[in-house]
């Protein structure tokens, strides 16, 4: 379907990098889910501070399916370089450049979105990391620093001339945070003008809005973030009706829970009873979030301290949904 570097991705739909929500256990959920390209949390390019367990965590891509795609984020073209550097040979195969996300921690150090607005050192960035290794780079952008300076058109050209293997835009400007609602032309205006494959992020909810945001931008794939939290199965939804034309059923509430329990396994996994059961709580909320009893039950669910009473009590209340 399109090509980056020597990786053919077999689907148009790519999972965005969200940090607190792509680790390792939501990427290989979402791989199987349809996704064909996911990229993980960003990872800081201050190699001094990989020692920490969330770093650790953050940089184990064990049993993950090819190919494997680390964001790095950091302002400094010598550091991001290393870092992509040392992320290649922990086992990345795409380094993903963050310039996209306006998280107070990375924009204080100027980095992310922040970047868009310093485009000689943009530029440096660039040649930087591309320059230091040898397997494909991409790059995560917004449609530019504010709606005063769109400049993502002029970033899209300077990622192209050095080297970048392909681009999501998120349809909205730095300074936009996500206020509003994402727009398309200028990611329209993006695809016309390079010929790397793009993905345009932002506000993409459904199938049928994956398919009219592809339609009005010529990008070659959608990148879904936050309405794949607690929704997975809505990247394989968007692959089938790209694929068909058909609609495809959300799942029945017996396939729900085995995605939901299989998800909370893998988390426990990964990251232990103790840390597994708090980050479980999060994702839980969001696979609930449209169910009738959601804040009873989370109200409850947030207080159980074992994993086994985590899957009990999910298992008892969708059974119950399912028998009703
Ligand atoms: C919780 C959260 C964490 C995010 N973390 C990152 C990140 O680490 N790197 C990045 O480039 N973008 C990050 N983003 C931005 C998303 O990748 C995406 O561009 C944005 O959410 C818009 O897409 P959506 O409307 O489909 O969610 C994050 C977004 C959210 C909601």
């Amino acid at each position: 379907m399109f090509q980056i570097g020597p990786y053919t991705i077999d689907s148009q739909v790519v999972l965005a990098p969200m940090a607190g929500v792509t680790d390792r256990p939501f990427r290989q959920l979402c791989r199987r889910m349809g996704a064909g390209l996911v990229v993980s949390e960003m990872v800081t390019s201050d190699t001094r501070l990989w020692n920490s367990r969330k770093s650790a965590l953050r940089l184990d891509h064990t049993g993950e399916a090819e190919p494997r795609s680390v964001q790095i984020a950091g302002g400094d073209p010598q550091m991001m370089a290393d870092a992509a550097q040392m992320n290649a040979e922990r086992g990345a195969q795409i380094i993903d450049i963050n310039m996209g996300c306006p998280a107070k921690k990375v924009c204080n150090k100027a980095a992310g979105s922040a970047l868009l607005r310093d485009e000689v050192l943009v530029g440096e960035i660039l040649d930087a990391v591309v320059g230091a290794v040898a397997i494909p780079v991409t790059l995560k952008i917004r449609t530019g620093w504010s709606p005063e300076q769109r400049n993502g058109e002029r970033i899209a050209e300077m990622a192209e001339r050095a080297g970048i293997a392909a681009l999501a835009v998120h349809g909205r400007t730095r300074a936009d945070r996500y206020q509003g609602s994402a727009e398309y032309d200028t990611i329209a205006r993006i695809c016309q003008q390079v010929s790397i494959p793009v993905f345009a992020n932002g506000d993409i909810d459904s199938a049928r809005k994956a398919r009219t945001v592809l339609e009005h931008t010529g990008a070659a794939a959608v990148m879904i973030g936050r309405a794949a939290q607690g929704r997975p199965w809505l990247l394989r939804e968007i692959d089938h009706y790209l694929r068909t034309g058909k609609e495809l059923a959300a799942p029945a509430t017996e396939e729900m829970l085995q995605i939901l329990t299989g998800h909370l396994e893998a988390l426990y996994t990964f990251y232990g009873d103790y840390m597994g059961v708090r980050i479980a709580r999060k994702h839980v909320g969001w696979y609930l979030q449209q169910h009738p009893e959601s804040a009873g039950f989370r109200k409850h669910f947030n207080q159980l301290e074992t994993t086994s009473d985590q899957v009990n009590a999910v298992s008892a209340l969708l059974a119950a949904s399912a028998a009703a």
